[in-house]
């Protein structure tokens, strides 16, 4: 699919307040600094679209853009992030939960993991709770330039062997790089078959 034109439209801080739409948009989720923001602007082909940091901790809202005037991106603030205090995370988390609970635009999250990492327990309690509210989500392996292509095969492998421990069945699963350029067409080849259907 071709991105002819892509624009940020509103950060909010709650979901009752997200613009009605009627659209399909899709969200990225994902702990602090897993690559969210910086997926946004490789897909959208923007720099600066989103807004990145080397400091997790960097989107703290609901942030919507649109593309080619007829679908929507959403960037979110990510979880886990241990330096924001107790009070802090659970502020966060709230408006997460609130916004893939009760948005009905919301057609396919996108759960983003680093590829670099072990499976964290906080992605997979995250991704059970998905499943018992029946959200529609994919998995999205971010940073693979940061190994070789060997290590990340065997890291997605052993990533879904720990979910097979609990799940039936695998969602979608994509291997990404925003620094490279990596899984740009997988992913918006699938927005566009779920788009037509
Ligand atoms: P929060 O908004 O804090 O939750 O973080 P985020 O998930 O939006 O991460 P962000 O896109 O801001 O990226 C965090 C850091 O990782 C930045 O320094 C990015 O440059 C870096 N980064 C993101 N994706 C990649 C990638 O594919 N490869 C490499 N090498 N670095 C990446
Ligand atoms: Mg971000």
């Amino acid at each position: 699919m071709e991105i002819k034109d892509a624009k940020f439209v509103i950060s909010n801080t709650d979901v009752s307040k997200c613009p009605a739409t009627g659209l399909p948009e899709y969200a990225f989720i994902g702990r602090s600094n897993v690559g969210k923001s910086s997926l946004i602007n490789m897909l959208t082909n923007r720099k600066g679209l989103a807004m990145t940091s080397s400091m997790p901790g960097k989107t703290q809202l609901i942030n919507h853009f649109i593309i080619n005037n007829e679908w929507y991106l959403v960037d979110l603030p990510g979880y886990g992030y241990a330096q924001r205090g107790r009070e802090g995370r659970e502020n966060i988390r709230k408006i997460i939960d609130g916004y893939i609970l009760n948005r009905h635009e919301m057609t396919c999250l996108f759960v983003l993991i680093d590829c670099r990492h072990e499976p964290q327990k906080i992605d997979l309690e995250f991704m059970r709770w998905l499943g018992e509210n029946g959200v529609p989500f994919c998995i999205v392996f971010t940073k693979t330039d940061k190994l070789g292509s060997v290590r990340v095969r065997e890291n997605i492998a052993a990533y879904k062997m720990r979910l097979l421990e609990e799940w039936e069945e695998l969602p979608p699963v994509f291997a990404t790089s925003s620094e490279k350029k990596v899984g740009r067409d997988e992913i918006l080849d699938y927005i566009e078959e779920i788009n037509k259907s």
